[in-house]
């Protein structure tokens, strides 16, 4: 945990920016993975994390705005529960971690809460993402599990997004500290990609090194020959001879901070003609998109700067042809790069996106393109001063989208049909940083992970 002293300070900002009533902040509890004691491994919530710290399970925070207190409730652990799981602090000593002098038992929520609609006080509470709190909150406020992201409090999503959004020094540091993680991971996968070798192989051992550094991984690793699939979490191919590997993987600390990095290395430790000409493409529309990072700019614009380095690359292999700059805003190069460039990071790898995509990534300045492709850009708004975000630009040649796409003679004017055809064996390219964006510009944070063709196969040549 941060000192008691941040919690305090960022449950007091919230309290600045929402008029009144109380803030309900619901942890996380254990989830049943075959039976009840058979659990997954747990993940508090973030926005838990991001006000209380305490990563235990069973907890909800109280935030009241009209009195300026905190309140967080729980249960101490019972003899029982000690046996099993060894001693453990009592709530009231957990809480002062937090900063919250207040503690009650957990079935005292439903009181609080009472009082407070009685009192016609409004209580905010955000959208849950798990049917147990779904099941929760129902039972705590009457709300049908099917109403409650629409009657979620949108001042306090608002009042969120707008704090976790621009991230304090320390949360840097501790995104760092992950980022070492992440470079031991990237590189230690190209160390392991061999002909012969399982993808579960390396899938195993890149785990293995999230958890070995006292966390774990961000999010499910995506670790494929198969990079045309873009969130590939099944991992039994064999690596062959002249295929790419893709791997998206992050870790995240043991609080929870996490990263987020894609490389893509060619399985015989060489990139053919066909494979350089692709990857050249994808890593000259990443560095001219972070190189065009500043504050004040819409990270649409730069998605779309992006999108256009893509186009005009395509078209000089022979796959893209006509006026390219006409066929990227009409949304021709997603039959290429059907998503975004990338997203917030930060207490999640795709940060904040239980509140709502639109109210991380969009306002009332920039909104979400309707377009194939432009459409599930997570993040398009201004960019500001400690905004962390992923830049993740990629080619793929995706098969039945280009079947589809052929048949119903889509975008024919610029797309040239036969020549893709004879890419559909290539797979797909995806290169990815995480990046903060400062006063002046940007950083791109960590240890740079080996990026270019000749930093790839020189630490691919070191393998045997
Ligand atoms: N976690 C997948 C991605 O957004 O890169
Ligand atoms: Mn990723
Ligand atoms: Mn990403």
């Amino acid at each position: 945990m941060f000192d008691k002293k941040t919690y305090t300070s960022r449950r007091d900002h919230l309290r600045k920016n929402i008029k009144k009533g109380i803030v309900l902040i619901l942890g996380n509890v254990d989830v049943p993975m075959n039976y009840r004691s058979n659990t997954y491994r747990f993940r508090q919530d973030s926005n838990f994390l991001y006000f209380f710290g305490l990563d235990q399970q069973g907890l909800a925070g109280v935030i009241d705005v009209d009195s300026g207190n905190d309140i967080i409730f729980g249960d101490d652990y019972s003899l029982d529960d000690i046996i099993w799981m060894g001693p453990q602090a009592s709530l009231a000593e957990r809480a002062k971690d937090a900063g919250v002098d207040q503690t009650m038992a957990f079935d005292k929520l439903a009181d609080t809460l009472e009082k407070a609609i009685r009192e016609k006080r409004p209580v905010h509470f955000l959208p849950p993402y798990r049917a147990e709190n779904k099941l929760l909150l129902e039972k705590l406020l009457g709300i049908n599990t099917s109403e409650q992201a629409s009657m979620a409090s949108v001042e306090l999503i608002g009042a969120i997004v707008a704090l976790r959004s621009v991230k304090e020094p320390q949360e840097i540091a501790e995104i760092e500290k992950a980022m070492e993680v992440a470079w031991l991971m990237h590189t230690t996968a190209m160390k392991m990609a061999r002909p012969g070798v399982y993808e579960h192989e390396i899938a195993g051992v890149i785990e293995g090194i999230a958890i070995s550094a006292g966390g774990m991984l961000s999010f499910p690793l995506i670790l494929s020959i198969h990079g045309e699939t873009l969130h590939n979490h099944a991992h039994n191919n064999k690596l062959e001879e002249g295929r790419l590997l893709l791997m998206d993987g992050g870790a995240e600390t043991a609080m929870h901070y996490a990263t987020d990095h894609t490389r893509t290395m060619p399985v015989s430790g060489r990139f053919t003609d066909r494979q350089k000409s692709i990857y050249e493409i994808v890593l000259d529309a990443q560095l001219q998109a972070i190189g065009s990072i500043r504050p004040g700019k819409t990270f649409k614009s730069i998605h779309m700067l992006a999108a256009g380095v893509i186009a005009r690359g395509l078209k000089s292999l022979g796959l893209m042809k006509g006026d390219v700059e006409q066929a990227v805003e009409l949304g021709a190069h997603a039959l290429f790069m059907p998503h975004g460039l990338g997203h917030m990071m930060g207490l999640d790898v795709h940060d904040m996106e239980d509140l709502g995509e639109d109210y991380v990534g969009y306002d009332n300045e920039v909104k979400r393109s309707g377009i194939f492709g432009t459409a599930f850009l997570r993040l398009g708004r201004k960019l500001q001063n400690g905004f962390v975000l992923t830049v993740e630009p990629g080619i793929y040649f995706i098969p039945a989208l280009v079947d589809k796409w052929e048949q119903e003679g889509k975008f024919k004017e610029y797309i040239d049909y036969t020549k893709v055809r004879s890419y559909l064996d290539f797979g797909g390219v995806r290169i990815e940083d995480d990046v903060l964006v400062t006063g002046e510009g940007y950083r791109v944070l960590g240890r740079p992970i080996p990026k270019t063709i000749a930093d790839i196969e020189q630490i691919m040549a070191g393998r045997r």
